[in-house]
C-alpha cells in the first residue's frame, strides 16, 4: 500500500513555476494554496521573482534548503525533467504534475512521461498526474489545483480521470452546497493511479464515501484488491465512461463473442463490491445518500404518500428495480387503521390521502418505521392546500433520526411550493427528488451496495484440491510440441476430465479399425467428428455423423467423414476422427472463458447450443477470486435458470453439478494462464449430473 499521508497532509508545498501574473496556472495554484487556509510552509519557485503573493520566492527548489513534501509542477513539459531531477536532489516526496504534453500527445510525450517516472523512481518520489488539475484536501486544508474555487468541506472523496469534469463538478457542488473531503484529479496516472487513491481515501477518517470517474483501470488486480478492502469500510461508487467504444471484439470463441470490456468492468466492479453508477446523476445521488443515510439491511421498502398516482409510480419503480414492497406487520396496519381516517390506505403504499395535514405523515412514518419488516422508506408528497409542507418535512427528519438503521429518501413532487420543505430536508441529510423514480433508484443503489458488501465478506475463492494439474500441463506441452494452439476434441475432453468436469467419453481414431475399436470401448451409439484444428464448422463440411449403432456404420462414417473433409478443406491438417459417446439429450448450456486484458479470465455461464450468440443469455464473473456464492448468483441471473428449475413440467436439472463445473473451470483458467479461449458448448444439464459435449480449448 502506498503511503500518501504526506501528499494529503503536507508540511510544506513548493509551487514550481509560481507566477505573479494573474491568469497563469502558476499564479492560480499559489493563490489557491494561500486562500485555502493551508497552514504549512509554501515555497514559490521562480528564478525571476523574489516574492510571489506574499511568500518569499526561491530561484530553484535546491535553494529552499528545507524539507519539501509536495512540489506542484506549473512549468512547461520541456522543463519538467530538469525540475524533477532537482526535486529528487532536494528530497521532495510528492510531485503533482499539472503540466500537459506527456503521454496524452503520444510520441515524444510518451517518452517524456517514462523519463519523468524513471527520475521519480530513482529518488523514491511519487507522481500524481501528469496532465491533471491538482489535488485538494478540505480538512488539511489545502488546494493545490488551478480550479477557480476550493471545494466545500465534506465527506465525499472524488477521484477523477478528467480534470475538466473536476472543475465542472466543483462548480456544481458549490451551488448545491455539497462538500468533499478529498478532490483528486489523477491525470495520466503515470505513477499513482485509482487504486492508490482508493486506498488513501479509505484510510482517510474524513471520508464516508468514495466516488470515481474513470475512463480505464491501469492495473486490474490491484484495483480489485484496493476496492475490495475499501468497500469493507466505505461505499465505493464508480462511473465508468467509454462503454460503447469498447464493445465486444470479434472473437473465435462463443464466450469471447458474448463478452466485451464493458462486461469485464461489470464483473470486476461487482467482484470488488463497487457500485457502478449508470449516470453521473446517479453517482452523486448515491454519494449524497451514503453520507447521510444508513445502508439498508434488506430490500423491503415502504412508500408513504398523500396521493395515489405517485404512490403507484413509486411502487412500480420498487418492483421493477428488484426491490420488495414491504409487507407491513398486522399490528402496524392495525395502528395505522386506528390513527388514520377510513379513506386512508393502511397497506403499502400507505396513502394518508389528499386532505391530509402534516400530522398524518407523523402518524404514518412513526408507525411504518418501527416495523421490523421495513428496511427503507420513500416519503412522497404532493403540495395540497391543507398540507403544511415544512412540518411534513420536519416529521420526516424526526422519524429518520429516531430510526437510524433505516434509510429514508423523499420525493417532494412539484417545485415552487415545496422549496422551503426541500431545503429543510437537504439541510438535514434526507435525499429529496422532484419525482419518485430517482428516489427509488437511490435506494436501489444503496441496497445493492449492502448486498455486494455481504458478497465480498462471504466470498472465499472456491478451490478444488482433487485436480490433476501436471497431467493437464503435459497435454498442453504435447499440443505445443505439435505446433498447434487448438486442442483436439479428445484432448480438450481429457483436460476437462482431469479437472473433474464430466465430459462425454471420446477417443481419437486415425484408422477405421481404431474407430470401431474406440466405439466398442466407449459403447454404442457414438457420434463421430473430424479432428482438425483447421476445420471450425465441422457439420457444414459433412464432418459429423451422429447415432452410429454398429461397427459397420462406424467404418462407413469414418471413411465418409475423412473424404468429405479432405474435399471441403484440402489444406486442412487432419488428425483423424473423434469417436464420442452419444449422450442422451439434456438442456443445453454453455460454460466458457474469455480473457480481458485488464481483469484477466472471465467465466461465463448461460444458454448454450447453436443459438448461443442469438440468445445472448450469459452472465460473467472474474475467474480470480470466484466464490461459490458468486457462481450460484451467476446461474440465477440467466434465463437458462428458468429452464434449469424445471420449465413447463420438466424435472429440475442438477444445479449443484453445474455450479461445481463452473467452479472447476474457473480453477483450470486460474491454474493455466496460457488458456487463451475456452468454450464448453453445449453442456447437457440433466436432472442428475451433466455432460460436457463439446470442449474447445485454445492456448497461447
Ligand atoms: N523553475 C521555476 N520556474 C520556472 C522554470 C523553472 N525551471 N521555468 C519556467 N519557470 C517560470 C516561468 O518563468 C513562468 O513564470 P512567470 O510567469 O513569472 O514568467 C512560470 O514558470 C511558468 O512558465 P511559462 O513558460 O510561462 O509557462 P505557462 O504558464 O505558459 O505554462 C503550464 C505552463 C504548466 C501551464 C503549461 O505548460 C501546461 O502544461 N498547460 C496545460 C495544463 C493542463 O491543462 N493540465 C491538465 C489539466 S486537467
Amino acid at each position: 500500500m502506498s503511503d500518501l499521508s504526506s501528499l494529503f497532509h503536507p508540511q510544506s508545498i513548493a509551487v514550481i513555476g509560481a507566477s505573479n501574473t494573474p491568469g497563469k496556472i502558476g499564479y492560480a495554484v499559489t493563490d489557491n494554496i494561500k486562500s485555502s487556509g493551508y497552514r504549512g510552509e509554501v515555497y514559490p519557485i521562480n528564478p525571476k521573482e523574489s516574492e510571489i503573493l506574499g511568500y518569499k520566492a526561491y530561484p530553484s527548489i535546491l535553494a529552499v534548503g528545507k524539507p519539501v513534501d509536495v512540489a506542484v509542477f506549473c512549468v512547461p513539459a520541456a522543463a519538467s525533467l530538469a525540475v524533477a531531477e532537482e526535486c529528487g536532489q532536494a528530497g521532495v516526496k510528492h510531485l503533482i504534475v499539472i503540466t500537459a504534453g506527456f503521454k496524452e500527445i503520444g510520441g515524444e510525450g510518451k517518452k517524456l512521461e517514462q523519463d519523468l517516472v524513471s527520475i521519480a523512481k530513482k529518488y523514491g518520489m511519487r507522481i500524481t498526474g501528469p496532465n491533471n488539475l491538482g489535488v485538494m484536501d478540505t480538512h488539511t486544508p489545502f488546494n493545490a489545483t488551478f480550479a477557480k474555487d476550493m471545494a466545500l468541506k465534506g465527506d465525499i472523496a472524488f477521484i477523477s480521470q478528467s480534470g475538466a469534469l473536476c472543475v465542472a463538478i466543483l462548480d456544481w457542488s458549490l451551488q448545491r452546497g455539497l462538500g468533499f473531503s478529498q478532490f483528486i484529479s489523477i491525470g495520466n496516472k503515470a505513477d499513482l493511479n485509482e487504486a492508490d487513491f482508493i486506498e488513501a481515501a479509505a484510510e482517510d477518517p474524513n471520508t464516508k464515501v468514495i466516488c470515481l470517474y474513470l475512463e480505464d483501470v491501469v492495473d486490474g488486480d490491484r484495483f480489485i484488491e484496493a476496492a475490495r478492502k475499501a468497500t469493507k469500510k466505505v461505499p465505493v461508487i464508480v462511473f465508468k465512461s467509454g462503454i460503447t467504444a469498447a464493445g465486444a471484439k470479434a472473437a473465435s470463441s462463443h464466450t469471447g463473442a458474448l463478452a466485451g470490456s464493458n462486461t469485464a468492468y461489470d464483473a470486476a466492479l461487482r467482484h470488488a463490491g463497487v457500485i457502478r453508477a449508470r449516470t453521473m446523476t446517479e453517482l452523486f445521488d448515491l454519494a449524497i445518500a451514503f453520507t447521510t443515510q444508513p445502508v439498508p439491511k434488506g430490500k423491503n421498502v415502504v412508500v408513504v404518500t398523500n396521493s395515489g398516482g405517485p404512490g403507484i409510480v413509486a411502487s412500480d419503480a420498487v418492483e421493477t428495480s428488484g426491490l420488495n414492497m414491504a409487507k407491513l406487520s398486522p399490528e402496524i396496519e392495525r395502528e395505522l387503521a386506528e390513527k388514520l381516517p377510513p379513506a386512508a390506505n393502511i397497506h403499502n403504499p400507505v396513502d394518508v390521502v389528499g386532505d391530509a395535514k402534516s400530522d398524518r405523515y407523523k402518524v404514518a412514518l412513526d408507525a411504518v418505521m418501527k416495523d421490523p419488516a421495513v428496511d427503507a422508506v420513500v416519503v412522497l408528497l404532493s403540495p395540497t392546500a391543507p398540507l403544511n409542507i415544512v412540518e411534513a418535512a420536519q416529521y420526516t427528519i424526526d422519524a429518520a433520526k429516531a430510526n437510524p438503521d433505516k434509510a429514508v429518501v423523499a420525493s417532494f413532487i412539484g417545485g415552487k411550493k415545496l422549496e422551503a420543505g426541500v431545503k429543510l430536508l437537504n439541510e438535514n441529510g434526507i435525499p429529496v427528488y422532484p419525482f419518485p423514480e430517482p428516489a427509488v433508484e437511490t435506494l436501489r443503489g444503496m441496497i445493492r451496495f449492502g448486498e455486494l458488501r455481504r458478497e465480498v465478506e462471504a466470498g472465499q475463492q472456491w478451490d478444488f484440491d482433487d485436480v490433476q494439474k501436471d497431467a493437464v500441463r503435459a497435454i498442453f506441452e504435447k499440443v505445443r510440441k505439435d505446433g498447434r494452439d487448438l486442442l483436439l476434441g479428445p484432448e480438450a475432453a481429457e483436460v476437462a476430465e482431469l479437472y473433474k468436469i464430466p465430459a462425454a467419453p471420446s477417443k481419437l481414431a486415425t484408422t477405421e479399425e481404431e474407430a470401431w475399436k474406440a466405439a466398442e470401448a466407449i459403447g454404442f451409439p457414438v457420434v463421430m467428428k473430424i479432428a482438425s484444428p483447421d476445420i471450425m464448422h465441422k457439420t457444414d463440411v459433412g464432418g459429423v455423423k451422429v447415432g452410429l449403432k454398429t461397427k459397420e456404420e462406424v467404418i462407413e462414417a469414418f471413411n465418409s467423414i475423412m473424404e468429405n473433409s479432405k474435399k471441403a478443406v484440402p489444406d486442412a491438417k487432419i488428425y483423424g476422427v473423434e469417436v464420442q459417446k452419444m449422450m442422451p439429450k439434456g438442456d443445453e448450456m454453455i460454460i466458457g472463458m474469455a480473457k480481458d486484458p485488464t481483469f484477466g479470465p472471465m467465466i461465463a455461464f448461460g444458454s448454450g447450443g447453436v443459438l448461443v450468440n442469438l440468445l445472448q443469455d450469459a452472465s460473467f464473473r472474474l475467474a480470480k477470486g470466484l466464490s461459490k456464492a458468486e457462481v450460484s448468483a451467476m446461474i440465477k441471473e440467466t434465463k437458462a435458470y428458468t429452464i434449469l428449475k424445471g420449465f413447463r413440467g420438466a424435472p429440475p436439472d442438477d444445479v449443484p453439478a453445474l455450479e461445481e463445473a463452473i467452479g472447476r473451470l474457473a480453477q483450470l483458467c486460474r491454474d493455466f494462464p496460457e488458456i487463451a479461449e475456452l468454450d464448453i458448448n453445449p453442456v447437457f444439464a440433466y436432472p442428475k449430473g451433466l455432460s460436457a459435449l463439446d470442449v474447445k480449448i485454445k492456448i497461447s
